[in-house]
């Protein structure tokens, strides 16, 4: 009867504290079976009863010390086990944010998509260059006048932060040969006082195109593409002499304006067009640095600013926002998802 009362006590002690409380009321020094054993009198037994007795309060203590340490352990299980989560579905949740991209990596990816459309290998290549990539195998040679047209950040070792894209022409062409198509977007670094349209960091994207009977056809035709995708209209262009050591002829193409469509605005300063893509046929001097027959071989190139591209596509009329790192310019843009 008092395993049965002691298992009945045990159901309902869910602590362990509970449990304690058991175990006293059967086994402390006051508890059920103790008394049991102390109001028994035992000089009315025979030396049998006595044994038989003694045996079974034996037993009784087991089983009571067994069935409550039993309890003990499944309450301390259950509270070392993974407890189960409450949802409160009346919590507000708490905001994520997302960045954005850069307005210059978004020009840059939509580049390269429309180039690779195009048949052209994208490289990247070197921020820190070698005076030779970045001057003499385009044809500038020390002493030429051109090098005042870009000043340049020199590096203690000899090495310059490459003043334009073009760096990896000659790299490029010795690499792969000819034919050839590549673009080379990137960094570069000038050292001049910075404005509205002047960094001393900003990113150009160069394009090359070497192959047999190149022409300035070929690169009329790229560059319309180009810019009808990017400004997803068709666009009248016009080339203008210009001049760089590395191309022979050597053209400005400027871009009839978008925002006024040619009829002249502040942006366009009133002319209509806006410049935007030096290039020009490569010079054979320049194929000869990269061991390519000129006599075979032509081609053409442009050194696309990039940064100022992203400008007019994003109607940001002043360039210092791009390297302010102010999130408020990011944040006018497309999270990324
Ligand atoms: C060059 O850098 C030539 N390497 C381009 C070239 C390549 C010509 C291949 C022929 C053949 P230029 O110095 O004009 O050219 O720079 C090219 C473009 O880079 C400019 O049209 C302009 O968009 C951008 N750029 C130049 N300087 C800065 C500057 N300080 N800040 C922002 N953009 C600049």
């Amino acid at each position: 009867m008092l395993q049965q009362q002691l298992l009945d006590d045990l159901v309902l002690a869910t602590t362990a504290e509970q449990v304690e409380t058991v175990r006293i009321k059967y086994l402390g020094r006051k508890g059920l079976i103790t008394n049991f054993a102390k109001a028994t009198d035992f000089s009315k037994l025979s030396a049998d009863e006595k044994k038989d007795f003694g045996q079974k309060l034996n037993e009784l203590k087991n089983f009571a010390t067994e069935k409550l340490q039993e309890a003990a352990d499944k309450i301390s299980a259950a509270a070392t086990a993974t407890p189960h989560r409450l949802f409160d579905l009346t919590v507000p949740g708490s905001n994520r944010t997302s960045g954005a991209m850069h307005p210059i990596s978004m020009v840059q990816m939509e580049l390269e998509a429309i180039f690779e459309g195009m048949g052209f290998t994208v490289l990247d290549s070197l921020e820190a260059d070698t005076e030779y990539s970045n001057f003499e195998s385009l044809n500038i040679p020390a002493d030429h006048p051109a090098r005042d047209m870009q000043d340049t950040f020199w590096l203690t070792n000899g090495m310059v932060l490459r003043t334009h894209t073009s760096s990896n022409q000659v790299r490029a062409l010795k690499r792969f040969g000819a034919p050839f198509r590549g673009i080379f977007p990137g960094r570069c670094f000038r050292y001049e006082s910075i404005d509205p349209s002047h960094e001393n960091t900003f990113f150009q994207c160069e394009g090359l195109m070497v192959g047999e009977n190149i022409s300035v056809a070929h690169l009329i035709g790229v560059m319309k593409t180009l810019l009808s995708e990017v400004f997803r209209r068709d666009v009248k262009v016009r080339l203008r002499p210009g001049f760089f050591p590395f191309v022979e002829p050597g053209f400005e193409l400027d871009l009839s304006c978008p925002f006024c469509g040619g009829n002249g605005c502040p942006t366009c300063k009133g002319g209509g067009w806006i410049e935007l893509i030096p290039c020009g046929l490569v010079h054979p001097k320049v194929l000869e640095h990269a061991n390519i027959d000129s006599t075979k071989y032509s081609g053409f190139a442009f050194g696309l600013g990039l940064t100022r591209l992203a400008m007019m596509k994003y109607g940001i009329r002043d360039i210092r926002y791009f390297n302010s790192g102010d999130v408020r310019v990011l944040e006018q843009f497309p999270p990324v998802v």
